[in-house]
């Protein structure tokens, strides 16, 4: 039994330890496609082609269950996957939904009609492509009435981070949280829409300011993840050891995941 946790490079990693923390006896197949980060710049069609080339790498190691951990191919290639692509005994979720529940204060599978919500006024941190997308505010508008959105592409910091470059990559939220407040001075929350920005976390609090709630991924993603299997125990696939693939340098990748994890990662050739 094995889940797959895929990501375009290390954000990723953030849904991965969470989810290991929160189901320690399931082991998780992690790939990372670090020779094509960052998926943020490209087009729809090249993050479908290569989502899917990474997604059927994870069924051959043993997942039947994948979860895109990058919202980059939620937004721009699960719906594509979901109608024509993914085979009936396989599963592949996105990371937008559990998000939005926990903003708009519904428990899982909660279909009811939108409805208000306590905050009014939220900014969108993404990559440009899932800013582009739209893809929050069309499922934020199933569930809420009234809420302002105000996205801003965050260019530049997934590559920063990506290079462990983390000093370049906190003068970039500064400057896009600057550019934010331009748009929209009092946010009252404050969405990180890619999974890489965890790792900046402290940096997005800082420059927005101790008063406005910083919502991230991961811990919604691993409880949202843990529901799906209790309910769908079968998802499990046959895989039985935990392992890191990427498509980019196993030693750099490695290093690089160990700093922002502080724990050793190994990872093989994809
Ligand atoms: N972690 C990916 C996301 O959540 C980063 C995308 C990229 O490679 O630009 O969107």
């Amino acid at each position: 039994m094995a889940v797959g946790i895929f990501d375009s490079g290390l954000g990723g990693l953030t849904v991965l330890d969470a989810a290991a923390k929160r189901l320690p006896d399931v082991p998780f197949v992690y790939f990372g496609d670090n020779a094509h980060a960052p998926y943020g710049v490209r087009d729809a069609d090249d993050v479908y082609t290569l989502t899917t080339a990474a997604v059927e790498r994870m069924w051959e190691a043993g997942c039947d269950l994948v979860i895109l951990a990058c919202n980059t191919a939620s937004a721009a290639a699960l719906r594509r996957m979901q109608e024509s692509w993914i085979p009936t005994d396989k599963r592949v979720l996105g990371v937008f939904v559990p998000l939005i529940e926990a903003l708009t204060e519904r428990s899982w599978g909660d279909n009811s009609p939108p409805r208000e919500v306590a905050v009014k006024h939220v900014a969108l941190f993404a990559t440009p492509a899932t800013v582009a997308s739209r893809a929050f505010q069309r499922e934020l508008a199933f569930r809420a009435i009234g809420v302002d959105v105000e996205a801003q592409a965050c260019g530049g910091v997934v590559d920063a981070i990506e290079e462990g470059d983390l000093i370049l990559a906190e003068a970039l939220v500064q400057s896009h949280v600057d550019a934010l407040k331009r748009k929209m001075p009092n946010p009252e929350a404050a969405i990180l829409g890619c999974t890489h920005y965890p790792l900046m976390h402290d940096a997005f609090q800082a420059a927005l300011g101790q008063d406005v709630a910083v919502y991230s991924q991961a811990n919604l993603v691993a409880d949202s993840l843990a529901d799906y299997l209790g309910r769908h125990p079968g998802m499990m696939g046959t895989g039985e050891e935990s392992r890191f693939l990427t498509t980019g340098d196993p030693a750099k990748v490695s290093s690089r995941a160990t700093q922002f994890l502080r724990r050793k990662i190994t990872f093989e050739k994809a």
